[in-house]
């Protein structure tokens, strides 16, 4: 059985909030960086103009982008100062923004064209349960994009790829494992680390 590489210390997100877009991959302040995430995007999420659901969304960075290449982004975070900031950034876009768990989204019976969550798989205590209701949140034929990682060497965090992989496998039609650390530009920097992102389609 492959198990998580720790059990993450709790994140005070409100209290990283302020500060959380001084990271290059998170603020996406650079175009060189921009733009290499606005192309992973448009390999990963729909041609057409699509129903996105951005969960654990942070400061909307991503939902962002997704909204630059036409889609329509329902974004949830549990913290309400990301949700501020998120909001703030995606105003008078084709956007939404709900304080909410990622694990049970606030979203009533709508269903979406792509799931995208970054970064935040790894925190969530019942990691299956939320995949399974993921997928339950899916049109036929939609995508699950998860993008995470295994941070650190010494003392490394995160969820490493054939977890996910593993859990997706049986209960959709698709899953690929996409490697992220050879590619510099979406770090801003060269990263050792173990970095991913892992697509499923549904049924
Ligand atoms: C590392 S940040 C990633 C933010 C964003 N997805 C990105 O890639 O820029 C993790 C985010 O997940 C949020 N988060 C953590 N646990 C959550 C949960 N159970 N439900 C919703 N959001 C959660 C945090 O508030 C934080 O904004």
């Amino acid at each position: 059985m492959i198990r998580d590489a720790a059990i993450p210390e709790p994140v005070d997100w409100d209290a990283e909030a302020a500060r959380f877009d001084d990271e290059p991959d998170h603020g996406l302040r650079d175009p060189a960086v921009r733009g290499a995430w606005a192309a992973r995007l448009r390999d990963w999420l729909p041609e057409r103009p699509s129903d996105i659901l951005d969960l654990g969304c942070g400061t909307g960075s991503l939902s962002l982008v997704a909204t630059d290449q036409g889609h329509r982004v329902t974004a949830v975070d549990l913290s309400p100062a990301m949700v501020d900031l998120a909001r703030a950034k995606l105003a008078g876009r084709a956007a939404e923004v709900l304080v909410g768990d990622a694990s049970a989204p606030p979203v009533g019976g709508r269903t979406f064209d792509a799931v995208l969550v970054r970064h935040v798989a790894w925190t969530l205590p019942d990691l299956d349960g939320a995949l399974a209701h993921w997928l339950s949140l899916l049109r036929p034929g939609g995508r699950l994009v998860l993008v995470e990682g295994v941070w650190g060497t010494l003392s490394p965090v995160g969820t490493p790829a054939a977890r996910l992989t593993g859990a997706l496998a049986p209960l959709t039609a698709h899953v690929r494992h996409e490697p992220l650390s050879g590619d510099a530009l979406l770090w801003g920097r060269r990263v050792e680390d173990d970095r991913y992102a892992v697509i499923a389609t549904r049924h």
